[in-house]
């Protein structure tokens, strides 16, 4: 008799076939929860991938978690391309969705174009993102219309926290939660398949969610969302500090200084090498 996977479940790695973007619609309408962590290189994304996780976000927040800059607003389109490539090589299953970097995209419908080609040609991702509502709603028509899915992200975008005055929770007001919901369906109307809210009330979120078609992937926007998103390393515990929304599911952090401690002690004590790790011809 055929065995089908439980609802739900993660098939083992040899069965699961590439998560694509028709899934992300077949998932909002049985009720499946979406999920999406960022990757930064081929380490984390081979196992991210094998763990089940249905999306890899590339994400800029590589600016501020892996490059040592303040923010993303530094992040260029060449370092982006570099690192969704090493991504990409490692997802077997993930859908790889990478993000434009401030200043790739925002000038005008071809310009987004020419950067999300070269992600596609170049780092060989399946899907892309890019912030703002109304503002970008020509340039997602052009990249779905070129045949390249786009990702929205609405709230806090960090691309733009100079404007939004830091690291804020949006769509607080009546009008701003409304102006939300707006920018959420032009995106949808545009063609792009999904959309990302980031620090946003979770009623607001919930709304949002019920009005779309596409599904809604929330990061600090509560539990009536689509799917959730997260950065790699506050979900794992890198280090002694993450946001209120996020959980660190593991100690990462801890296991790798108590790791790379012994390592340290070993070799200063002479206990490493020892006779195994040598080779006598
Ligand atoms: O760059 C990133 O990691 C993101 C997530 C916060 C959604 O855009």
């Amino acid at each position: 008799m055929d065995q089908h996977p439980l609802p739900g479940s993660v098939p083992a790695p040899t069965q699961r076939k590439r998560f694509r973007v028709q899934h992300l619609i077949e998932h909002k309408a049985a009720g499946r929860k979406l999920t999406m962590l960022t990757a930064y290189d081929t380490i984390t994304g081979r196992i991210f991938d094998a763990a089940g996780v249905d999306m890899l976000l590339v994400g800029d927040s590589m600016g501020d978690n892996v490059l040592g800059y303040e923010n993303t607003i530094p992040v260029t389109l060449d370092e982006m391309i570099v690192s969704a490539r090493s991504v990409a090589r490692a997802a077997k299953h993930s859908m790889v969705v990478a993000d434009l970097p401030f200043g790739s995209y925002e000038a005008s419908p071809q310009q987004a174009f020419a950067s999300a080609a070269r992600m596609l040609k170049e780092a060989g991702v399946q899907a892309v993102k890019i912030e703002g509502g109304e503002r970008i709603v020509k340039h997602v028509e052009l990249l779905t219309q070129s045949g390249i899915p786009v990702f929205g992200h609405l709230g806090f975008t960090p691309q733009s926290e100079n404007m939004l005055g830091g690291k804020r929770i949006q769509g607080r007001s009546d009008e701003a939660a409304e102006r939300l919901c707006e920018d959420a369906l032009a995106l949808q109307d545009a063609g792009a398949v999904a959309v990302v809210l980031e620090m946003v009330p979770a009623p607001v979120a919930a709304r949002a969610t019920e009005i779309l078609r596409i599904p809604t992937i929330g990061i600090g926007a509560g539990s009536v969302v689509d799917g959730q998103v997260l950065v790699w390393t506050d979900m794992a515990g890198m280090g002694d500090w993450s946001p209120r929304f996020a959980k660190q599911f593991g100690q990462v952090g801890a296991a790798l200084a108590a790791a790379t401690e012994a390592y340290v002690s070993e070799v200063q004590a002479q206990t490493f090498p020892g006779p195994e790790h040598q080779y006598d011809h």
